[in-house]
């Protein structure tokens, strides 16, 4: 069979989008993969014949694969690879080894985390979820009670590929929702995978016996059927890798804070509004120097926690080391010398470290001792928490590997494994025995040349070797007189040049020879001890991988510390219940660039629920995402950016942002807007914190007030979260006088002289105006149209003054009775007769007039707002 016949019979065999087929020292692409192959990696198509055809080809080198199949997989394809199983050059077998998908990619090119998550639903809405890193061993399972729970936990750990369970298949509204929310490949795995029975086997296959009933959750529930499913799709793609694979750890909902997948958005944690990076808190606090470290922080950002004595241990290590700046640039400088210990310990127990990743494994567990000496430098660092998360760790166990290692390791290891020079002397006597007899030869060889021009008294003879002609003796044509030649062991030429003759001898022969016996025994040698001592780290990298983590949190700990040095952060008091105060806070993210106004915020009896009112542009937003962050931060344990804050722990953070203010996305519609504050309303409980900027701006005017209105009461009545919501509906601010634990605050602006100046501060009580002119004049709007726009105001203000309760001068305020929480009758008002109701909106405004608010659930609230809208067509 042809080469191309092999690769399309190869192809066939397996369900991968692209096949990479060993042939030497490349891998080759066939056919149709070599067209798209050579268009994504930008690679030279060529043609080979093969019975007659004539085949595209394209190929990369065996051993530089690892960036190609990165992209590849980045890409979005999965890769078959094809390995020649047999060296023997006449009968060279190949089969596919292993499949790289983007969830199992072990050659990961950047630091992040790289998951693969099982989903899978039962029958009564309960879902498991499984996420495994292989890079890391990492192995998690959860169980979520909704599909919006399950969306959440998959938004979080932004898995790369995503292996949905059977059923959910066929649900093209899940994988829709996956597809907008996740970047992740959808791959439908094989259904049986989840089977309940076949799942349970492949874990305690995969951990152990009794790994099913530590989980603590049904045997034969959703949560082993994602957990089984994932191991096998990562023993069907790449069996090798599964050896990293050491614990696997449930996590449950209990242990964090809820932070839904809209909330992460609208916070910018790891990621804008817009998409990037640059400018979110993440990327604004982590200062980590190690990659291990900068996955730990992220996951702390994405995964705050309720669990108080946890959170009081990090605060105590970021407390001491921001507290001891010398210490913890010892601690730093050494932590920029680790390797990604963690991967490193999963390459090696999969089969797939090289020699160099060995040594990185050696230099990091040798930066150990420092780390330590760097944590014992204070006597407050000495008795902080940072010290125990060293003391976890047996360290005599691997000390032991790094003298291992650095008694088995060559410093300048070739990059493959076929030469010899991996291996240094010393670490094994029969490697040692051959290395003499190396060197014993060479010598000879080396002393050659000077032996003979003594001894035969010429000049010009030098000792050399090249590809045809092996070793050879070369003398100047002046002096061959001298050279003896026929006779045994002496000279027989074998190359005549133009100046100068080659010669070999007997014991050159023999030499060479042996020199040939001793390099290819030594190179076989060294292969096979080095995979024994692969072997060897890899049966500890539980071990290892633990070390990683240890370095990886002190990392993440330092960066914390480092960031509350610069910044002037302080330590938060976090308690139990719930109180809410911070002094003088500020946003961790703009104040970074901006000169910022700090302000409070507090929280307890008359001001549980906060209407923020404020103009346009004077900081509502900034405030409520300030309020939310601080306390994001405080519960990662973290210091906060304020000059003092004391936080009841909070379950949950809830975020929306109305339609018309969510700019980015993409999804501004008014449907997800209320689908979102229905979540909300449902999942929010009196341990929560709740902000809702601008929520019922997506509709018109009555619409909104009224949902606003209703989503309010509610919230104070029976859900009785934490919350601040900024809203342009001024009518609101009424309902302080109404509701016992609602108040106002405003962020003040000041006018002078028809300009407004922007104080940034937030004051107790509404603001009574609209600045909305005004910053059409500040923003350059053409001064007649800004003349025109305050006339209108006036005229608007002057006839509704007559009917406005309070102070407030807008429009709606004077139709809305904010102390009945309804509309005035329209005609009363003394309307246009034009606008005189038609019978079918005079039906609506009875119906909405007998409507009683506080005893409405809100979700039969908003289906009537609904009805009420169609029966009333356009207007
Ligand atoms: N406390 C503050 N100190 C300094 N600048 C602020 C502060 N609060 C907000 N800003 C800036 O003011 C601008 C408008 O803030 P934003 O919160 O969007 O206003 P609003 O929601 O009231 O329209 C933003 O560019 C923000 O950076
Ligand atoms: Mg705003």
């Amino acid at each position: 069979m042809g080469i191309v016949e092999e690769f399309l019979d190869l192809k066939e065999g397996t369900d991968a989008d692209l096949l990479a087929m060993q042939v030497g020292d490349f891998y080759e692409f066939f056919a149709e993969d070599a067209r798209t192959v050579a268009e994504v990696l930008d690679l030279q198509v060529s043609e080979k014949s093969s019975h007659g055809s004539s085949y595209p080809m394209a190929g990369v080198p065996v051993d530089d694969i690892t960036p190609y199949l990165a992209a590849l997989v980045e890409r979005g394809y999965r890769v078959a690879v094809a390995e020649q199983t047999d060296d023997d050059a006449d009968d060279i077998e190949r089969a596919v080894e292993r499949v790289v998908t983007p969830g199992t990619l072990l050659e990961s090119t950047d630091a992040d985390a790289r998951y693969l998550a099982a989903v899978v639903r039962d029958a009564d809405d309960s879902w498991g979820l499984a996420f495994v890193d292989v890079t890391t061993g990492q192995f998690r399972v959860t169980s979520a009670e909704s599909r919006a729970e399950a969306v959440t936990e998959l938004y979080r750990f932004a898995p790369a590929e995503i292996l949905p369970g059977p059923g959910r298949r066929t649900d093209d509204d899940f994988l829709g929702v996956l597809r907008e929310r996740t970047d992740a490949t959808l791959t439908l795995h094989d259904a049986g995978a989840f089977d309940a029975g076949r799942a349970t086997h492949a874990v305690r296959e995969q951990f152990g016996d009794g790994a099913v009933e530590s989980l603590g959750v049904d045997a034969e529930g959703p949560t082993v059927r994602a957990a089984g499913a994932a191991v096998g799709y990562v023993a069907d793609t790449d069996a090798g890798v599964l050896a990293s694979l050491t614990r696997i750890q449930p996590f449950g909902a209990d242990d964090h804070v809820e932070l839904d997948a809209t909330t992460q958005r609208n916070l910018e944690l790891a990621e804008t509004m817009t998409g990037g990076s640059d400018g979110s808190l993440l990327s604004t606090v982590d200062h980590t120097v190690s990659a291990g470290g900068g996955r730990r922080l992220a996951a702390w950002l994405t995964r705050p926690t309720r669990d108080l004595a946890e959170l009081e241990r990090r605060q105590a290590a970021v407390g001491a080391l921001a507290d001891s700046p010398l210490a913890r640039d010892a601690l730093r400088d050494a932590l920029g010398d680790v390797y990604d210990l963690e991967r490193l310990a999963s390459r090696a127990a999969s089969g797939r470290a090289d020699a160099t990743d060995l040594l990185r494994v050696r230099d990091t567990l040798a930066v150990l001792p420092e780390v330590a000496d760097a944590l014992a430098t204070t006597p407050d660092l000495a008795e902080s928490p940072a010290r125990d998360v060293l003391a976890r760790l047996d360290r005599e166990a691997l000390a032991g590997v790094g003298e291992e290692l650095a008694g088995a390791l060559a410093e300048d290891p070739p990059k493959t494994l076929s030469e010899g020079g991996l291996l240094c002397e010393g670490y094994d006597d029969e490697l040692d025995a051959l290395l003499a007899e190396y060197r014993e030869h060479r010598e000879w060889l080396d002393s050659l040349a000077s032996r003979e021009k003594d001894r035969l008294g010429v000049t010009h003879l030098r000792v050399d070797r090249n590809k045809t002609d092996g070793h050879y003796v070369q003398v100047g044509n002046s002096e061959t007189d001298a050279v003896p030649d026929g006779g045994d062991g002496e000279y027989r030429e074998i190359k005549q040049l133009k100046n100068s003759t080659r010669y070999t001898t007997g014991e050159l022969e023999e030499r060479e020879r042996e020199i040939l016996r001793v390099e290819a025994e030594r190179a076989d040698l060294e292969r096979e001890l080095f995979a024994e001592l692969r072997e060897w780290v890899g049966e500890r990298a539980g071990l290892l991988q633990e070390a990683g983590r240890a370095l990886a949190e002190l990392d993440a700990l330092a960066s914390l510390a480092e960031h509350a040095a610069a910044n002037r952060w302080v330590r938060p008091d976090l308690v139990e219940g719930d109180d809410l105060a911070i002094e003088a806070g500020r946003h961790p993210v703009v104040e970074q660039t901006t000169e910022f106004v700090p302000n409070d915020a507090t929280f307890g009896e008359g001001r549980r629920f906060q209407v923020v009112t404020g103009p346009n542009m004077s900081g509502k937003s900034t405030y409520m995402r300030q309020v939310a962050l601080v306390v994001l931060l405080a519960q990662v344990g973290s210091y906060v950016p304020a000059d003092a804050a004391r936080i009841g722990v909070v379950d949950g953070i809830y975020t929306r942002v109305g339609a018309l203010d969510e700019l980015a996305g993409g999804r501004s519609t008014f449907m997800v807007e209320m689908q979102e504050l229905s979540r909300i309303l449902h999942a929010a409980t009196g341990d929560s914190l709740v902000i809702l900027d601008e929520v019922g701006r997506g509709t018109a005017t009555y619409d909104g007030i009224s949902i606003a209105w209703a989503a309010t009461e509610y919230l104070h009545n029976e859900v009785r979260a934490k919350s601040l919501f900024a809203t342009h509906y001024h009518e609101l601010t009424g309902l302080a006088d109404h509701l016992a634990d609602v108040a106002n605050v405003h962020v003040a602006a000041e006018e002078r002289d028809g300009d407004v100046t922007f104080l940034r501060t937030v004051r107790d009580g509404a603001t009574d105006r609209s600045y909305g002119v005004h910053v059409a004049d500040l923003a350059g709007v053409p001064d007649p149209v800004v003349e025109r726009s305050r006339n209108v105001l006036d005229r608007l203000r002057d006839e509704q003054a007559v009917e406005a309760k309070g102070s407030a001068g807008e429009s709606v305020q004077a139709v809305f009775d904010v102390e009945r929480g309804e509309f005035a009758d329209a005609e009363a008002d003394g309307g246009d007769p034009e606008d005189a109701l038609d019978p079918d909106a005079e039906a609506v405004l009875d119906e909405l007039q007998d409507v009683d608010v506080n005893e409405t659930p809100p979700v039969e609230l908003l289906g009537r707002v609904q009805d009420w809208q169609s029966r009333l067509g356009d207007e």
